[in-house]
């Protein structure tokens, strides 16, 4: 692999176990984060292990549009090799970000789409594109319309499971529209990570009797982890192999509807 590996959130829980995996096979990678200090002690406790790692660091806020065209700007044609949309939110209540979108879908969504778009005329025409979805996409209904929830129709968890669907439908359309790019999808399962502390009176409970049956960040982290090294196209990463995308996701009109609404919204 020429250049190096972008993952966003990689301050968090797979995040930072992507970069720390990747750094152990002498991966490049690029640390795009919202909260630089957070993202600086993350590598030096990896620098911690592994001294020879090469890990840089950018501010990448995915709730700030401005934000992602900075990053991408910032970024030089020829030095990366591939992009993981690794970071996600549940936001607890309903919040519209200065661009004027709702937060998890800022995050989850709309940002992950600018800034691959931005990205795309500087990377190879076979870069690896790997977008971090979620087994609750299945249960989300998606049109133009649920792109940008308005407060009656939020809630914590189905407004997530949309935002999710919605990058899936982002990866397939980017998969048919650029055939040459490895793009696919990477789905964790349940991982004990910040991101299931939902807010809830109960989470210390959760804690206790829940987080030890998920899965640990660094098992996790895996599908997506060979979906950026391997050789494949339009896959599902999930567990310890991979597979075709389920035919529920094979939705090209609606994809093509929501890629023109999104292109919309970014005006
Ligand atoms: N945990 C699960 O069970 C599970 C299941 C399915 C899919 N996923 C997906 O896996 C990915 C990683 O999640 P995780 O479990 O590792 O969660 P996590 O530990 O909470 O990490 C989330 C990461 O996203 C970053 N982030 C949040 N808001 C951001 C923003 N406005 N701009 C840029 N970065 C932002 C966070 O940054 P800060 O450190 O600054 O907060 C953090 O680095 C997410 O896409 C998530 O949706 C998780």
């Amino acid at each position: 692999m020429n250049g190096r590996i972008i993952i966003t959130g990689a301050t968090g829980s797979m995040g930072a176990a992507a970069v720390e995996a990747l750094a152990t096979r002498g991966v490049p990678v690029l640390m795009a984060c919202r909260n630089l200090a957070k993202a600086e002690a993350v590598r030096s406790d990896i620098l911690g292990r592994i001294p020879a790692a090469d890990i840089e660091l950018r501010q990448l806020d995915l709730a700030s549009m401005a934000s992602v065209r900075n990053f991408a700007e910032g970024i030089d044609a020829g030095t990366v090799a591939g992009l993981f949309n690794n970071a996600g939110v549940i936001s607890k209540g309903y919040s519209i970000t200065g661009d004027g979108f709702e937060n998890t879908f800022s995050v989850n969504y709309f940002g992950p789409w600018l800034l691959t778009q931005l990205l795309l005329p500087k990377l190879p025409e076979d870069a690896r594109i790997v977008n971090m979805v979620s087994l609750t996409c299945r249960f989300a209904p998606l049109s133009e319309q649920t792109l940008r929830p308005a407060e009656k129709d939020f809630s914590q968890l189905s407004t997530y499971a949309r935002a999710k669907r919605a990058l899936l439908s982002f990866s397939m359309e980017l998969a048919r529209r650029h055939p040459s790019l490895r793009v696919n999808l990477a789905d964790p399962g349940i991982v004990a990570s910040n991101m299931i502390d939902l807010g809830h009176w109960y989470d210390p409970l959760a804690d206790a009797l829940f987080k030890p049956l998920c899965r640990k960040p660094e098992v996790g982290v895996q599908p997506a982890l060979r979906a950026l090294s391997g050789q494949s196209r339009n896959r599902y990463f999930v567990g310890r192999g991979d597979k075709a995308i389920p035919v529920r996701y094979f939705t090209p009109d609606l994809d093509a509807r929501i890629w023109a609404a999104t292109e919309e919204a970014m005006r």
